[in-house]
């Protein structure tokens, strides 16, 4: 794994950003692995910009999503569906055919078949306070395929910022598995802030184990981790923080 490490969140992402352009202008019909939540969204303003500027297309791009909430339509205003169409596609050239994000239970085996015939090239990660990778929540195993989960409740307490009660966050998710994630190329984990500290030093030195989702990121040979210096202060080794 390898660890870039910030003292400033806008140089973090505008590093990101360079991977992004560089890996998309490099192969233009690359296979998005996309996420959602707070971590990606500094990224995608700036890839929207990019995009704006003439310095990337998206043309030819195809998008697979990591995950979707169960129990809410896809025009709910949580629903990771219209938040990537809201923070994203809409921005962009994309071809909204050629993007892809799970939907509810029925739609599990239309979701790993093209899984199955689109290699992603390039996996987005955030990071839950629990270690979860996608939704797959502790305890997941690490064979998993495309699944439904029941989210766990500090899951549900971390994303209720994003709705109007608890009761409102959704119990269960459908979610992309860690066998498949682990099948990308190339993975970008980002983590920023304090409340990922714990997850951030379980993920890079400690056991890996199905209780740590992320744990299993050790054993890929191309993860890249993004962090600023609150996500990494529990990190064993000594790092250099770049400006
Ligand atoms: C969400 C998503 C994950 C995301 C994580 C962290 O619930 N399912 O894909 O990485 O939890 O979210 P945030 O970036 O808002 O901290």
């Amino acid at each position: 794994m390898k660890i870039y490490k910030y003292n400033n969140k806008n140089n973090l992402y505008d590093d990101v950003l360079k991977l992004y352009i560089n890996e998309i202008n490099n192969n233009p019909k690359i296979n998005l692995g996309l996420a959602t939540g707070s971590t990606p969204i500094p990224l995608y303003e700036r890839l929207i910009n990019s995009y704006k500027e003439g310095k990337v297309s998206f043309k030819d791009v195809t998008g697979i999503n990591l995950d979707e909430y169960i129990g809410i339509s896809r025009d709910h205003f949580q629903s990771y569906y219209n938040f990537m169409y809201n923070q994203l596609f809409k921005h962009i050239d994309i071809n909204l055919e050629n993007t892809y994000i799970p939907k509810d239970e029925k739609s599990i085996e239309e979701f790993q078949g093209i899984l199955n015939t689109h290699k992603i090239d390039l996996q987005l990660l955030g990071i839950g306070s629990n270690g979860h990778i996608g939704f797959n929540e502790p305890g997941s195993s690490f064979e998993s395929n495309t699944h439904v989960v029941l989210l766990d409740e500090k899951t549900r307490t971390d994303n209720q910022r994003f709705f109007n009660s608890l009761d409102e966050v959704p119990t269960h998710a459908v979610t992309m598995g860690i066998k498949d994630i682990l099948e990308a190329k190339m993975i970008v984990v980002i983590a920023t802030g304090d409340n990922k500290s714990d997850a951030v030093s379980k993920m890079v030195d400690g056991e890996v184990t199905e209780s740590l989702p992320a744990s299993v990121l050790q054993k890929h040979p191309n993860v890249h981790l993004f962090i600023d210096k609150d996500a990494g202060k529990l990190l064993k080794g000594e790092y250099k923080y770049e400006d």
